[in-house]
């Protein structure tokens, strides 16, 4: 079985970043020269995913446009000689397949997936959060598709968080196997409550998952916040099946979080072929000054 699906759910309402989402998706906020929703884009076609399909709701048209060719734009770049940039904005809407699906009503995103069960079909797919960006040599869906050509079964992403973070995550208890950053799935919760898991490890926003996962969506309560939980289908999918807590190599960052996306921009600005060298002598300079 081979994954060729991936399935980005940009329907939430960005309540965390107002006034900035008063009138632009969160998934548009810019790191460096690129919304945040293009990484996660090029991070899906750099590991060999041949179609996305994003999730969206009411208010979230830019981010079709933003991959949609612009003939007007087009034309006054040619126009102006703007040659390079036109090509670049080309590339991006040549990226790859995108398709999109509304989520009618904010049930949680367990049921923002479960909206993509019929452009999704019956075959396994990925999962990837707008918020989490990593940053890595291999990018973190290839090393997990990697990992799930040996194991075909399902796989979330997994990182350590401090003890006194765990509530802010789906939880993983797990046992390690023999090959290295992996575990067989016991038990995962979500958003737990301080002091009732011993786990350390989060889920974070990448997943691949079997098509068993929709049917058990579908039966699935509404949990955590009152919201269709995808924590708790993957819990009953591991009651039935083999699934994998995978600890992927590279740096993560919440970009949708404050804190996370004022570090995600620095980061991907000091790594920057033409901004970086200059913006780390700036950082030096104003750590020494301020
Ligand atoms: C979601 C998931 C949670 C996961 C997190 C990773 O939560 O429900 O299990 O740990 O993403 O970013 P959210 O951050 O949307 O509340």
């Amino acid at each position: 079985m081979k994954v060729r699906k991936a399935v980005i759910p940009v329907a939430g309402l960005g309540t965390r970043f107002l006034p900035a989402t008063k009138a632009i998706p969160k998934e548009m906020l810019t790191i460096v020269d690129r919304p945040t929703i293009q990484y996660i884009v090029e991070e899906a076609v750099a590991s060999g995913i041949e179609q996305v399909i994003f999730v969206t709701s009411a208010g979230k048209s830019a981010i079709e446009n933003h991959f949609d060719y612009d003939f007007q734009l087009d034309c006054v770049l040619k126009e102006k000689k703007k040659i390079a940039l036109g090509e670049e904005l080309n590339n991006i809407s040549n990226l790859i397949d995108l398709i999109s699906v509304r989520q009618k009503k904010p049930l949680g995103l367990g049921h923002a997936i479960w909206t993509a069960r019929h452009v999704v079909g019956d075959e396994p797919f990925m999962v990837m959060l707008g918020d989490d960006l990593v940053l890595s040599k291999t990018p973190c869906a290839k090393q997990m598709l990697d990992l799930f050509d040996e194991v075909q079964e399902s796989i979330v992403a997994v990182q350590r968080v401090p003890e006194n973070q765990t509530f802010q995550y789906g939880i993983v208890e797990g046992e390690a196997i023999e090959r290295e950053r992996t575990h067989r799935v016991k038990r995962m919760i979500e958003k737990p409550a301080p002091g009732t898991t011993d786990s350390d490890m989060a889920i974070i926003g990448r997943y691949i998952l079997m098509p068993e996962i929709f049917d058990l969506l579908e039966k699935t309560t509404p949990g955590h916040g009152g919201e269709i939980q995808l924590t708790d289908a993957l819990q009953a999918l591991g009651k039935k099946r083999e699934m994998y807590a995978y600890e992927f190599n590279g740096t993560r960052f919440d970009a949708g979080d404050k804190m996370g996306y004022l570090k995600a921009i620095l980061a991907y600005g000091m790594i920057h072929h033409k901004l970086g060298a200059e913006l780390k002598a700036h950082i030096k300079e104003l750590a020494a000054n301020l």
